[in-house]
């Protein structure tokens, strides 16, 4: 089976004056197109800084990265963004709403930067499942104050998936939600994760989110330490081979 996501021996290492902070020291990872993956372990281990890897908002300082086929720690900074653009979705812990923004002006505000255009109207089918899905329907004209935690994520969802991302990357998604809105918005990651097949990584603390997904991966000190993984792959089909073989 083809990776979507796969990195060979990946490193970050953050440079704070003359300290130097090896948050990823060596992460091998291969994720399959439609996968559910929790990422789990302590603070500090290097969750959100191979989220932000995964998602090219930061270059690696060593090793390889492929994003759907293409390999990004020699990107530019243009070429970086494009990708983020047409590959990525974001969810965060704080929803990152505009807050002057309708829900549909925050959704719509994503699919013009994507050139897909306004059209979050009802006339588009996919975005229309979607707002459906996610329960929102009807708090389309209302601006993030006036909806609750749960909606504001559940609005923050559709705009990153509106545009039909290979990846979905959420760090920490129900940080800020109360134990019943967690578990609805899992609930609907899940949903999307199954009737459209989205790839979804999510990063969490919480024990619980792994009833929610097919496949765990923990990490401590930059490592992944245990990754459940249980299904085959067809070696040929792997990417970083030729990384991986020099
Ligand atoms: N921009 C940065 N500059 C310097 N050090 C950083 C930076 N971002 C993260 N770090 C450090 O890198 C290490 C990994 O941080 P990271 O944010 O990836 O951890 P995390 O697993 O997401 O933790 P948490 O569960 O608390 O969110 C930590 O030691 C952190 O202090
Ligand atoms: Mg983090």
């Amino acid at each position: 089976m083809k990776s979507l996501l796969e990195t060979a021996d990946l490193r970050k290492t953050y440079t704070v004056g003359k300290i130097e902070i090896e948050a990823l020291r060596g992460v091998d990872l291969r994720i399959r197109e439609g996968e559910l993956v929790a990422v789990m372990g302590p603070s500090g281990c290097g969750k959100s800084t191979l989220m932000h890897v995964l998602g090219a908002m930061t270059k690696p300082t060593a090793g390889k990265v492929f994003i759907d086929g293409q390999e990004i720690s020699g990107m530019s900074d243009s070429e970086l963004t494009g990708i983020r653009r047409d590959k990525i979705g974001f969810v965060f812990q704080k929803f990152n709403l505009l807050p002057t923004l309708t829900a549909r002006g925050n959704i719509e505000i994503a699919r013009y930067i994507h050139g897909k255009g306004v059209a979050s109207n009802g006339h588009d089918q996919h975005l229309r499942e979607i707002l459906q899905l996610l329960m929102i329907e009807g708090k389309m004209e209302r601006k993030p104050s006036e909806l609750s935690g749960g909606e504001q994520q559940r609005v923050a969802i559709a705009r990153a998936v509106a545009n039909k991302p290979a990846i979905l990357l959420a760090d920490e998604p129900t940080g800020s939600l109360d134990s019943k809105n967690s578990e609805v918005v899992l609930n609907m990651f899940r949903e999307l994760n199954r009737r459209f097949k989205q790839t979804i990584i999510l990063v969490t603390h919480n024990p619980e989110l792994v009833a929610f997904t097919d496949r765990l991966i923990e990490m401590r000190d930059g490592v992944i330490v245990s990754d459940n993984d249980s299904l085959s792959w067809d070696t040929e089909n792997e990417l970083a081979q030729p990384a991986r073989s020099v």
